[in-house]
């Protein structure tokens, strides 16, 4: 058994849990069949997930965790108050069964602690990893590990994830300030909730001010793995030899779900319409790489104009989620601002549902006449301190 830490976003916790339990019974044994390990218990900690399973399971959950930063392996922790005990500890790790050559980057942080000096920490451990590898050391770093002192406790663990889970390896063009994918599948969960699968598959997505698409692309991928990314453990001397063949994928038998029925964008910038195109292509072909026969294309529609001239008349219920610009940059900053957006939303969209993310201190002081308050989650994007806004219809 191995220890794991899936470090997630402040108060994406519990989230990332309710999708790890989602895919626990789709991950693979090393007979590429679904495995029959049972969910383990999970200690839900602030920042992140940490429990106890196969290294071979805890690695999968790299693939489909939507809402988590990184998963680190857990290599040991431990009191230590003197470096020649650090130095010890962390020379006395397996560090042969992992690492091809000695050399790695660093991630060091101390606080509270004796040992409270990172750059002499990170000395050390280099120091012990040189004399492991006998000077073996490759040109390019091979992994990540971290190092945690925290009130004399140390923590060390490798990453398994590489560059930042938000990195889906999908989205190839961006626009201005686009929206964190992690955080965009954070919304848009939140917004689905207990919606069945049947009732999503009758709704429209709508994003009026999509600019590259984010919460359209993640919508049509909640539910699937993301393969076509590069992940860190692939270059681990003990990483499972399932994924090393292109084609592992193709053995998780997660259904080919399209969660909703089709999928909307505006945007007034007339550059955005093929940047969120091409990222949504990109989605699309990917999912189709792996769910193959079972793979439907989705529905899709991206429209050069204006969301608050444009109305919106697709069959059935329509979902509207949306961040746009703020402060001043607001189209109707100066007709009332936040409230007067929403509303023009709300009579030309009708949404059933409206989820929208902007800046707490510009907090929407009136619900269009209509529709309720139904959630109002607090989310930090990109250091500002926001408020995800969710309304349905009375
Ligand atoms: C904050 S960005 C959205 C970013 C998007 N969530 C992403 O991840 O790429 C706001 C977008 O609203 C668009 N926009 C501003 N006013 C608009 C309007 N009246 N109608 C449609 N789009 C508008 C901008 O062009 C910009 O692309």
């Amino acid at each position: 058994m191995n220890k794991f830490f899936v470090a997630t976003p402040l108060d994406f916790e519990k989230r990332t849990l309710a999708e790890m339990k989602e895919v626990w019974p789709y991950l693979l044994g090393k007979d590429a069949k679904p495995h029959s390990l049972p969910f383990p218990e999970v200690a839900v900690l602030e920042g992140g997930l940490e429990f106890e399973t196969e290294l071979f399971i805890g690695l999968q959950l790299n693939f489909f965790l939507k809402t988590a930063n990184r998963i680190l392996l857990r290599m040991t922790s431990f009191k230590a108050k003197d470096l020649p005990k650090f130095y010890q500890k962390f020379k006395g790790l397996p560090w042969l069964d992992f690492l091809p050559h000695a050399n790695v980057t660093w991630e060091v942080a101390a606080q509270k602690s004796r040992l409270n000096n990172e750059k002499r920490l990170q000395e050390s451990a280099e120091t012990a990893l040189k004399e492991i590898f006998k000077g073996q050391k490759g040109t390019e770093s091979c992994a990540s590990i971290y190092i945690r002192m925290d009130d004399d406790l140390c923590t060390i663990s490798l990453d398994s994830t590489g560059e930042h889970l938000h990195k889906r390896g999908w989205s190839v063009l961006k626009g201005e300030a686009p929206l964190r994918e992690t955080i965009a599948a954070f919304l848009l969960e939140e917004m689905i909730g207990n919606t069945s699968s049947a009732e999503l598959a009758g709704i429209t997505l709508l994003d009026p001010m999509m600019g590259s698409g984010t919460f359209l692309g993640e919508a049509r991928a909640l539910w699937a793995g993301q393969f076509a990314r590069d992940f860190a453990f692939k270059k681990w001397k003990r990483a499972p030899k399932l994924f090393a063949s292109s084609s592992f994928a193709l053995n998780y038998t997660l259904p080919a779900r399209m969660p909703f029925k089709a999928y909307v964008g505006y945007d007034i910038d007339a550059d955005m319409i093929p940047a969120a195109e091409k990222n949504f292509a990109e989605v699309e072909r990917q999912l189709q790489v792996v769910q193959r026969a079972g793979f439907v294309p989705a529905p899709h529609k991206f429209i050069h104009g204006d969301a608050l001239k444009l109305e919106t008349s697709e069959d059935g219920p329509v979902w509207l989620v949306v961040n746009p610009p703020y402060g001043e940059r607001l189209p109707v900053a100066d007709q009332g601002g936040l409230k007067t957006l929403v509303k023009e939303l709300c009579l030309r969209h009708k949404p059933q549902k409206l989820g929208v993310l902007y800046p707490e201190k510009e907090r929407l002081s009136a619900v269009p006449a209509g529709y309720k308050l139904f959630k109002e989650i607090r989310v930090n994007n990109g250091g500002l301190r926001c408020l995800f806004t969710i309304l349905t219809r009375l």
